[in-house]
């Protein structure tokens, strides 16, 4: 998969593409991301990328034509699959969304600063609008890095063990159970004996009945849509 993010603040996208699992995805040759600054494209001898709101009212805007320039120049080398714009009033990101972007190829991810992009953008060029929660950001660039790496490990291989990701909490609507390691006793605090117990039938069973009491204690809603 290959993603070209485009973003005033490259700076904030130095490192989150270059560790643990993305880097993985990166060195298996699976993931590509190639971060752009939209000053590079700016139209203006002062590389200008954001101008005052028409109309008035504080904040600034970020101009449509180095966005043009960029997202057209992008468009000249590939086919994308979706044209991104993170922003607090687009769609919730949610796992599922996940799942069908990481089965994608090319994907253009547009990240707004200050007050956002100029509407016209959004018309002429944003396929999806995406919001990872009701808060807001001074800028997409860190919502960008939780989409990227929300899809990056859900790249087919990207994961060693091709299960982990299928037992992620949210990847069939009920949160993960709980997890331990070594030692099996600490400072009093034993180990469930059933995971101890090598019964892998049992344990199965013990870590979906813990799924879905975590489920219901935390967030019952995530059960409407459960099938039993
Ligand atoms: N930009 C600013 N806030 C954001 C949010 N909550 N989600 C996505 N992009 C944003």
């Amino acid at each position: 998969m290959h993603i070209d993010v485009i973003t005033c603040v490259p700076k904030l996208l130095e490192s989150p593409f270059n560790h643990s699992i993305l880097l993985r995805a990166q060195k298996k040759g699976l993931l590509e991301v190639v971060v752009h600054d939209l000053r590079d494209y700016a139209t203006n001898n002062q590389k200008q990328v954001d101008d005052y709101a028409f109309g008035g009212g504080a904040g600034m805007v970020l101009m449509i034509e180095p966005i043009a320039k960029c997202i057209n120049a992008l468009k000249e080398k590939r086919q994308y699959d979706e044209v991104i714009y993170m922003t607090p009033d687009g769609k919730k990101f949610h796992q599922k969304t996940a799942n069908r972007l990481s089965l994608l190829n090319n994907l253009i991810i547009l990240c707004g600063h200050y007050k956002g992009v100029d509407e016209r953008v959004r018309e002429k060029f944003i396929t999806l609008e995406l919001s990872i929660g009701d808060y807001v950001l001074s800028g997409g660039e860190l919502a960008a890095a939780v989409v990227v790496d929300a899809i990056g490990r859900l790249i087919p291989n990207v994961l060693s063990d091709e299960t982990s990701a299928l037992t992620d909490s949210f990847q069939d609507n009920l949160l993960a159970p709980p997890v331990y390691t070594r030692p099996a006793e600490y400072e009093g605090m034993k180990v469930p004996e059933i995971l101890l117990s090598g019964h892998e039938a049992n344990i199965q069973e013990w870590r979906l009945e813990q799924s879905l009491k975590r489920t219901q204690e935390r967030r019952p809603d995530l059960l409407d849509g459960y099938e039993l």
